[in-house]
């Protein structure tokens, strides 16, 4: 199967990009899928889900993180590690990265370095997806994921400022077709979903206005045993398997899935 790059973004913060990159990861992978994560965001909060706090810094201050093939410090292949799941590769972020913005300015084609570091592997077709964690912002970093990826995918919190906003990142993503055109959107994902309170409902109605936009017909209910399993470096699939995110984050990959063919 040809590799495909998905990556996760939305300029709001908080509105759940780790932690759907993070848990549709591990279901695709539980589907048999082979899948790589990048993370992307000098947060971290991916790497964090894979591994505890102390290789979390290790691999920040190490050799071992996008950062470095930025930086042209070895191919992207030798910065993937091994998690503890077979069919789960990571390649971790580097809190170092907060100049990355500077240093993209000087550069050669500057859009466009991620999407070279990563061309070898993802013509070697040794993983069936590859998706990217992005950061809270939309500047030249983010353009270069943007650039590298095929498909992208926009989390929105059920919330009364989940969808502010929004706009403006349609209008970036419109903006950056002249150097992305590849591009697609696969669509959006409600994410915190609560029943009981009705912006649950206003954001769907809201939804249905972003008229050429597909909005998952699965989403992801709010539930504490997200962030147990993140408390404990672990997709929500493994620390709770019988858990309702648990199930709905496998329907998901399974409807993202059927989207990228
Ligand atoms: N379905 C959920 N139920 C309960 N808590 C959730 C859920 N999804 C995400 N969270 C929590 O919400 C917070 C934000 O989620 P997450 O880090 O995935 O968002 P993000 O968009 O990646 O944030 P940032 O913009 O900072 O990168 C985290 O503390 C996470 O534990
Ligand atoms: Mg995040």
């Amino acid at each position: 199967m040809k590799t495909k790059t998905i990556c996760f973004l939305n300029n709001k913060g908080g509105c759940g990009k780790t932690t759907t990159c993070c848990n549709v990861g591990y279901a695709l992978a539980e589907q048999g899928y082979k899948v790589l994560l990048i993370d992307a965001d000098m947060q971290m909060n991916l790497t964090l889900s894979y591994f505890p706090e102390e290789t979390v810094l290790a691999l920040a201050m190490g050799d071992k993180n996008i950062y470095d093939v930025i930086k042209n410090k070895g191919t992207i292949q030798e910065k993937i590690s091994s998690t503890a799941y077979p069919n789960v590769d990571l390649i971790a972020s580097s809190s170092l990265m907060s100049g990355i913005e500077y240093e993209l300015l000087t550069r050669w084609q500057r859009e466009y370095i991620l999407k070279n570091a990563m061309q070898e592997l993802v013509k070697s077709e040794h993983y069936d997806y590859i998706l990217i964690d992005s950061p809270p912002t939309l500047g030249g970093w983010v353009m270069n994921i943007l650039c590298a990826a095929d498909y992208l995918l926009i989390p929105v919190e059920a919330s009364p400022w989940g969808l502010f906003g929004i706009a403006n990142l349609f209008e970036f993503l419109e903006a950056s077709k002249q150097i992305a055109p590849q591009l697609q959107v696969l669509g959006v994902v409600v994410t915190k979903a609560d029943e009981r309170k009705a912006y649950l409902k206003q954001t769907l109605e809201a939804l249905k206005d972003l008229e050429s936009t597909y909005v998952f017909k699965n989403y992801i209910h709010v539930d504490s045993a997200i962030e147990w399993a993140q408390e404990a470096s672990k997709p929500v699939l493994v620390h709770k398997k019988n858990s309702r995110s648990a199930a709905e984050y496998l329907a998901l990959a399974k409807e993202m899935a059927i989207r990228c063919q």
